[in-house]
């Protein structure tokens, strides 16, 4: 049983530390199990009171102010903290040794070894497995950095600079300095040392100064990082013209490696990737991997300025890195591919990731007001939701002063670690507008429910529109108030175009926008000449749930119709998921499926319009997913209805649409070299959208077409794209053990093959995952594995919730083995019963026996013991 409650951290205790440390000087005599580290730090006092660092885990050797030795009895060590009773009231050099042992470092947070190299990762408190310090953001120094290694690695990065490398005579060991001009804090420092091949190339900023380009990978995967390094390019040069912003130091280095916790971290001058958004070759890596490499670049550059330059005053203001920087990362895709695409994937994660943690025992805000582990808040809500409040702020002002917005923060705070506050007072100074009510969508947790009601009078051709807000309880949150939502709509005459929209009262709209900041509003349109059909919430301009009063033939009619892609998207969407809903629960009550035919007709006409690009029909043949179904469902779930529904409605749609899906197919067929452009990206989207649904309408084509696929295949995209197709037929089972075969060797589509193994849709899921456990190339300490096996286990809905409860014991097994090896991905794991409570009253006694199990398990981490209590409260 966990001895301790662990202690949690609350916003309002926020207090700047007593000493500021304005610079580091660091000494790394790199060994494999124990590395030394002497810091020696230029620290100001700012008041009188104890010095107190943090360290965890560390070997304390000596501790040395202005060059004196201190005796042991001026300073404790314990409980992860170092405790200096009295420090000198001036300017002083405290010089820390300690030692570390990367080998045992198993955590992947502080310095460890993979596959050879010494890596670090530091945020968000990794700092302090590295070295004693004020590891927390507000505490920015500049860095100088000598690293000492043996020969036998030769390559020994660090940030900012390259300063002098050199042998060390009489030795078999070099250094390599480094120094970082920069003041940062301690979770953007980065080292690597290992034997790593460099792939170099040059790239000329706005004011023409020459920064040098570095990615460092594995010797051999030279050929795959040719994507990663045009990505970069392409995103320095963005981030210039849209928003003027410039990389500030000689040289930016990229290192891959293949045991990382996350997807990548933005060190200054120096940012560690996970290999699996870095490496890619046509028959390596799919579209998919391509943009996300493309997308992953981009953001760990932008936050260059948006997190590195401008970083946050404390944990709590994690959003103001990285929900700006998500919503950069997104404009900058939807700048070079296409925009509405890029809006609907974006809309699609929001609600497969965002909604459900939103909906479920582990809603927090935006910017929470209190944590355990910090680990545990990079959530899809600060993360996707965070990028949203960005979005909507530039709806309400536009783009031109959301701009000028911008360019006023970079301007005010430079060099700090600044609070959300701080940010959106520059959007109110720009843009004169109060943004007091805005705020709450920080602060207020939970996915707030607009109810449409409309009337429209044919005599005097006014248009009603009223709208009544509402947030549901979330933990700790019983009571919420109104919200500033921006509402893009259009108002659709029976032709399909947009009628004029004049506002009672305001008049003409030039932005076809309006404000929702009132509990209930009415919105009154006049001169409305004939009853329109209202397409609201367009574009998604705020992330809420629209709960109309529309009927099927509206949608119908949008679907085909409406001037925003993204409504026409949606309307595609809100049908879909009526019919799976009712087909799940026909299923449960044993009565007839609902008639899908008038949507497959809808969706034939999509498919025929020679006016809708290639990656909008596979949008819109990429129907609601399994956990959305569930989730609309919201109570008494049983999986098996909400998989065997909709995989019946499915068909069905298909069946209907063969002719259409088999002229997708002969319409996408490859005739060039492969090039991950957007057209290229469409074209093969719709090419295995269109052949996964063959396979539901007739599993032995599907199974025909994908076999003459991975005969020769094209690209990885086209192995991917064909195999997942038909992982529902029993009969697969061999081409999937075909790709293994092939790519055996190569660790990240062996990740591909457990990811596919574990997405298999039919029954027994938790078994076959349980035996692959088992499989030679199942490794626990391999983040991207486990998160391929397990975390794909728990993406497959109803093999997850299977009513024995098989799929949450296999799990719970899982988050208690990884509880000891690396909790941040125990706990990553453990998230995946956020929705528990959804389910049958079978399923859930199972779910929570399990979550028991696991909460007494001897020396449970914080994080994990964090993610559990909150989803079982
Ligand atoms: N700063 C994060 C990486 C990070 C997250 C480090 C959590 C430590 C703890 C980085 O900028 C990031 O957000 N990475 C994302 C990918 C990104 C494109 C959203 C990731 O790693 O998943
Ligand atoms: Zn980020």
């Amino acid at each position: 049983m966990q001895t301790e409650t662990p202690k949690t951290i609350f916003l309002k205790d926020y207090e700047p530390t007593p000493q500021a440390i304005r610079h580091v000087r660091l000494l790394v005599d790199l060994h494999p199990t124990a590395t030394r580290i002497v810091s020696d730090m230029q620290v100001e006092p700012r008041k009188s009171a104890p010095m107190v660092l943090h360290g965890e885990g560390l070997e304390l050797l000596s501790v040395t102010i202005d060059g004196v030795d201190l005796a042991d009895h001026r300073y404790s060590h314990k409980n992860d903290l170092l405790t200096i009773a009295e420090v000198p009231s001036q300017s002083f050099t405290l010089r820390i040794e300690q030692r570390c042992n990367p080998q045992a470092n198993t955590a992947l947070s502080g310095l460890y070894l993979t596959s050879g190299v010494y890596c670090t990762q530091m945020e968000a408190q990794g700092f302090r497995r590295f070295a004693f310090f004020h590891d927390r953001p507000d505490v920015m120094a500049t860095y100088d950095v000598r690293i000492e290694a043996s020969l036998a690695v030769p390559v020994l990065l660090s940030n900012g600079n390259h300063v002098r490398s050199g042998k060390i005579v009489g030795t078999d060991r070099h250094f390599a300095e480094w120094h970082d001009p920069h003041p940062k804090p301690s979770y953007l420092f980065a080292l690597v040392a290992g034997d790593l091949a460099a792939v170099l190339d040059t790239f000329t900023t706005m004011s023409g100064r020459k920064v040098a380009l570095g990615i460092y990978v594995e010797k051999g995967k030279e050929d795959r990082c040719g994507w990663a390094m045009e990505s970069l390019k392409t995103s320095m040069s963005w981030d210039e013209t849209a928003f003027g912003r410039e990389y500030d130091l000689d040289v930016f280095n990229i290192v891959a490696v293949s045991d990382f916790n996350m997807g990548a971290m933005e060190n200054k001058g120096l940012n560690v990737f996970n290999d699996k958004y870095i490496l890619a070759r046509p028959d390596t890596a799919t579209d998919t991997d391509h943009v996300n490499i493309e997308r992953i670049i981009a953001h760990e550059y932008f936050h260059n300025w948006t997190g590195n330059r401008i970083t946050c005053r404390d944990w709590f203001q994690l959003c103001l890195k990285e929900g700006l920087t998500v919503f950069r990362d997104q404009e900058f895709t939807s700048d070079i591919r296409s925009r509405p695409v890029k809006r609907i994937e974006d809309v699609r994660t929001l609600r497969a990731r965002q909604y459900p943690e939103d909906q479920g025992p582990l809603a927090h805000p935006v910017r929470p007001a209190s944590y355990i582990e910090i680990n545990n808040f990079y959530t899809p809500t600060v993360y996707e939701k965070g990028a949203e409040l960005c979005r909507m702020m530039q709806t309400l002002i536009g783009k031109p002063a959301f701009r000028k917005a911008m360019d006023l923060y970079f301007d005010r705070h430079d060099g700090e670690a600044a609070t959300v506050e701080d940010f959106v007072r520059c959007m109110a100074d720009a843009s004169g507008r109060d943004f007091a009510q805005f705020f709450r969508w920080y602060e207020q947790a939970g996915t707030p429910v607009v109810e449409v009601k409309t009337r429209y009078d044919a005599k005097t051709h006014v248009f009603e529109l009223t709208l009544a807000q509402s947030t549901p309880p979330t933990p700790g949150q019983a009571d919420k108030l109104p919200q500033h939502m921006p509402l893009a709509l259009g108002l659709v005459g029976p032709d399909g175009s947009d009628l004029p929209l004049h506002l009672d009262g305001v008049g003409a709209l030039n932005t076809p926008l309006i404000e929702l900041t009132e509990a209930t509003q009415v919105f009154r349109f006049t001169d409305v000449a004939k009853r329109p059909v209202l397409s609201l919430n367009r574009g998604f301009s705020a992330p809420v749930i629209i709960k109309g009063e529309a009927r099927d033939d509206d949608h119908l009619f949008l679907m085909g119709h409406d001037s925003d892609g993204f409504n026409r998207w949606e309307a595609a969407q809100s049908l879909a998921r009526d019919l799976f809903v009712k087909a799940a629960r026909a299923l449960g009550d044993g009565k007839p499926l609902p008639d899908a035919k008038p949507f497959a007709q809808a969706l034939g006409r999509t498919l025929a319009d020679p006016d809708a690009d290639m990656a909008f029909k596979a949008l819109m043949l990429e129907l609601p997913s399994e956990a959305e179904v569930a989730a609309a469902l919201r109570t008494d779930v049983n999986s098996d209805h909400v998989r065997n529904g909709r995989m019946a409605i499915r068909a069905a749609i298909a069946r209907d649409l063969l002719p259409a899906l088999d002229g997708a197919m002969a319409s996408t067929r490859e005739t060039t070299d492969y090039t991950p452009d957007t057209q290229s990206t469409g074209r093969r989207s719709l090419r295995y959208s269109a052949l996964a649904l063959i396979a539901a309408a007739d599993a032995n084509r599907g199974l025909a077409l994908a076999t003459v696929e991975l005969a020769k295949p094209h690209s990885m995209t086209a192995e991917i794209g064909a195999l997942s197709a038909v992982l529902s037929n029993g009969d697969a089972a061999p081409l999937l053990e075909q790709f293994l075969q092939r790519h055996r060797e190569d660790h990240l589509l062996v990740d591909k093959w457990f990811m596919m193994a574990a997405h298999v849709p039919l029954p027994g899921a938790a078994t076959r995952v349980e035996a692959l456990l088992q499989h030679p190339l199942f490794t626990w300490t391999t983040p991207n594995r486990v998160y391929a096996l397990i975390g794909g286990l728990s993406g497959n809905l109803a093999g997850f919730h299977a009513e024995d409860g098989a799929g949450y014991r296999v799990v719970a097994d899982a988050i208690v083995r990884l509880n000891s090896i690396n909790p941040q991905v125990a706990s990553r794991m453990a998230t995946g019963f956020r929705s528990w409570r959804q389910f049958d009253t079978a399923r859930k006694a199972h779910a929570e026996s399990q979550m028991r199990r696991v909460l007494a398990t001897p020396n449970l981490s914080p994080d994990v013991f964090e993610i559990i209590t909150r989803t079982l409260a």
